[in-house]
């Protein structure tokens, strides 16, 4: 089939915040203790972390880091993670069933975080804790005043204030999975006092409320609206979490997640806006999607999350250690292209999560770290994208999708910058390949000059399974588009069944 499409700067959705690449780090199964902290492995720094683990974070582009959960956060205090090391408490971790040793905390990650290069994002406890709890924390993070906390902090070998900006006010509050779930009215009331107590002591604090913990929840919607109905004034950001799989062998299903995500979007936006009318208030509510990623949460076929749990409390078992294929890069690359497409209201989005743990990059105990399939499309996409993203108009052919009805094949985004210009696209027909004819002549004549291709990347297998494991960790990679030319202001190139592409034109 053929595809016509333009890139036109007219098209402008919005600047890009560049939070919208950010990770997340959760005290959960490898990820910390034998993921980013092995300080018996041949990398290890004097602190502990793994150099190899630290250049693929870099290389990944992860902007802003969410830590330290994710359901962990629920339970968790904060106060065991600083002071000597050797004193710190051992704990059992409700939500995962383990033994965290509290050997890493605050400040051992915000080290970790100077050697890959990325900025803070905390979540406070409102599972088990309340505000008193948070604004301790905030204190001790961010006050630059001299009181019992700071004094603490600089104790434990900080002087400076960390400076935290984004703070997540607890995780996924609507899940009766979570330690001390409440209903929306009961939550919407803590995290608004909460809320408010943290402003008074940071006004520069933005603030993320819970929204729902996926849109299949039984909850979702009258959640976001009773929430914001008590925070609006309090909060700048609602959460969205998502999760996707491919279930009972049906790859075109799978491949439509992106449309999953952008409905899920349009109506958290709606909400918002529905709440901030009653108001009568101009304020825009932002999209903090800080959870986001293919998970094989369900073991209905294929699933692999569902295995029996380590007996007993066990330190760093190995938990959710998802291996990605070739046909689960394509459908993450297009949630990057959607999270890109609704960048005028997402300005914070967290992958979940980095490091083994349903991540783009493993690692073995003494041994190497490798980059997932799914590391491709995101370190690509957080190199290339520009200032500003362009919605990109596209004529494809389409397949029927059993909740979504008719969907386009392919779907792209581009991003442009002074120096030129990039496009994100997608083939998601596990049939069709596509003949791509994208008009860019007013890109060229919005830069004054004409473009050629700097660089192209493909990523596609023809066995969609094809994974990248210990034995095999280079197995599935991005490879040039050989067949990519501008003639005439069109860029031409194809695109095979199952592909995800980025083209960087200067
Ligand atoms: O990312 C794994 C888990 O998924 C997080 O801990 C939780 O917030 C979500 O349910």
């Amino acid at each position: 089939t053929s595809t016509n499409a333009a890139i036109d700067p007219r098209f402008e959705i919005a600047r890009i915040d560049r939070r919208i690449f950010g990770g997340f780090v959760e005290h959960l199964g490898r990820h910390i203790y034998d993921g980013i902290h092995e300080p018996s492995h041949p990398t290890a720094d004097a602190d502990g972390f793994r150099a190899d683990v630290v250049e693929l974070v870099r290389e990944l582009g992860v902007s802003t880091i969410r830590y330290p959960g994710g359901n962990f956060v629920s339970g968790y205090r904060w106060e065991d993670g600083v002071g000597p090391v050797e004193q710190r408490p051992r704990r059992l971790d409700l939500a995962w069933h383990s033994t965290e040793t509290n050997e890493v905390g605050l400040h051992e990650f915000a080290r970790w975080l100077e050697l890959v290069g990325s900025d803070l994002m905390l979540a406070v406890n409102l599972g088990t804790r309340g505000t008193q709890e948070a604004i301790d924390l905030l204190e001790y993070v961010n006050a630059d005043a001299d009181t019992a906390w700071t004094r603490q902090r600089i104790a434990n070998g900080r002087s400076e204030p960390f400076g935290v900006r984004m703070w997540c006010l607890g995780n996924e509050m609507d899940g009766p999975w979570q330690l001390g779930h409440r209903n929306a009215d009961d939550y919407g009331k803590l995290a608004s006092r909460t809320a408010k107590a943290m402003r008074m002591l940071d006004p520069g604090v933005e603030l993320v409320v819970c929204g729902s913990s996926g849109s299949g929840m039984p909850t979702f919607g009258s959640w976001e609206r009773t929430v914001l109905e008590h925070t609006f004034d309090d909060v700048d950001f609602i959460s969205c979490h998502s999760y996707y799989q491919e279930r009972f062998g049906d790859a075109q299903e799978f491949l439509a997640s992106g449309v999953d995500m952008s409905r899920f979007i349009a109506s958290v936006v709606a909400i918002a806006d529905a709440v901030a009318a009653t108001k009568k208030s101009d304020k825009r509510i932002m999209i903090s999607f800080d959870e986001w990623n293919v998970w094989y949460l369900h073991n209905d076929e294929g699933g692999q999350d569902d295995k029996p749990v380590e007996p007993g409390w066990p330190v760093a078992p190995r938990l959710l250690e998802d291996q990605y294929h070739a046909l689960d890069a394509v459908v993450f690359g297009d949630l990057l292209v959607t999270l890109l497409q609704h960048s005028d209201r997402v300005r914070s989005a967290s992958l979940a999560q980095l490091v083994n743990v349903i991540a783009p990059i493993m690692t073995e105990p003494g041994g190497p770290a490798w980059r997932q399939t799914t590391f491709f499309p995101f370190s690509l996409t957080s190199r290339l994208a520009g200032d500003r993203a362009i919605s990109v108009p596209v004529e494809s052919g389409t397949f029927e999708s059993e909740r979504f009805g008719t969907v386009a094949n392919v779907n792209a985004v581009a991003t442009l910058d002074d120096d030129g210009a990039s496009l994100f696209v997608v083939n998601r027909s596990t049939t069709a390949g596509e003949e791509l004819r994208i008009d860019v002549s007013a890109l060229a004549e919005a830069l004054g000059r004409s473009l050629s291709i700097a660089e192209s990347h493909l990523l596609h297998d023809d066995d969609r399974y094809a994974a990248n494991t210990l034995a095999d960790p280079e197995r599935v990679g991005v490879a040039p588009l050989t067949d990519a030319a501008i003639d005439g202001g069109i860029l031409t190139f194809a695109l095979p069944p199952i592909s995800w592409a980025a083209v960087r034109l200067g």
